[in-house]
């Protein structure tokens, strides 16, 4: 699994001279698990912390790295390693169709445009997404939208996926199959969710409260650790 470092890594309120209380608080941290779930109250860092893990937001003090690769000089590359799929699917499908985001997603890794049209096509169609990849982005369902977010980063087959609340628009169908693909993935997966159950499926979990990782372990004991903090029970 690829590995990344978070050391004393903190991220501060833009603008702030130091007057407001830090995002995220030192944080030293190593991911190198294949499965991890960060849980945590609205507000407690969960997609800080993701955006920190491929350059989408800079540590304010410390370092993150991938692989050895600092997010801070080495942005461009550590994001051909870590994709990273955004809650709301509109900021990331820049494209009129799912189509055209997975082969504008393919552009650097296949040159040929016929071949980059059917490595397109297979992608979509191995995610059982091809019946809505012609259709405007802006015609599909909300989880509609946010599988094709995800075929869209997948597509580039990332080294990691970062993926905050990718089940959050999705109905209990669609939110067992994500689970499934992310449990067939051979990527390391790193993602936020407020549902438990699929928190569950990862092999280590982080809670979140105020900017701070208070635990971090196992599924089992990360969910209870969570509830206890949110609802002061065991
Ligand atoms: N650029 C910023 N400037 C000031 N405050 C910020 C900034 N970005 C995030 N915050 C604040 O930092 C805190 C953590 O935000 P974050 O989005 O990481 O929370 P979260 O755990 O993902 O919450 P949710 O479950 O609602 O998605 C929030 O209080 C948020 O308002
Ligand atoms: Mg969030």
């Amino acid at each position: 699994m690829p590995s990344i470092l978070l050391q004393d890594a903190s991220v501060l309120p833009a603008g702030d001279g130091g007057t407001h209380a830090p995002i995220l608080h030192p944080l030293s941290l190593e991911l190198d698990t294949a499965r991890t779930a960060v849980v945590g109250a609205n507000g407690s860092g969960k997609s800080t912390l993701l955006k920190l893990l491929n350059g989408l937001v800079l540590p304010d003090t410390g370092t993150v790295s991938v692989d050895g690769l600092d997010t801070a000089r080495h942005g461009a590359a550590v994001r051909r390693r870590v994709g990273f799929v955004f809650t709301d699917p509109l900021s990331q499908l820049v494209m009129p169709t799912g189509r055209d985001d997975v082969e504008l997603s393919l552009r650097a890794s296949v040159r040929n445009r016929v071949q980059r049209r059917a490595a397109a096509e297979a992608r979509l169609e191995a995610l059982g997404l091809l019946e809505l990849a012609d259709r405007s982005i802006y015609d599909l369902s909300g989880g509609e939208r946010q599988l094709m977010a995800l075929a869209s980063v997948l597509a580039v087959e990332p080294a990691v996926l970062v993926a905050d609340e990718p089940s959050t628009l999705l109905d209990l169908r669609n939110t067992a199959w994500l689970r499934r693909i992310f449990a067939s993935l051979p990527q390391q997966v790193i993602y936020t969710t407020h549902d438990l159950d699929f928190a569950a499926d990862a092999d280590r979990v982080l809670v979140m409260d105020g900017g701070a990782v208070v635990f971090d372990g196992g599924p089992r004991e990360g969910i209870a650790a969570y509830r206890a903090l949110a609802l002061g029970v065991g």
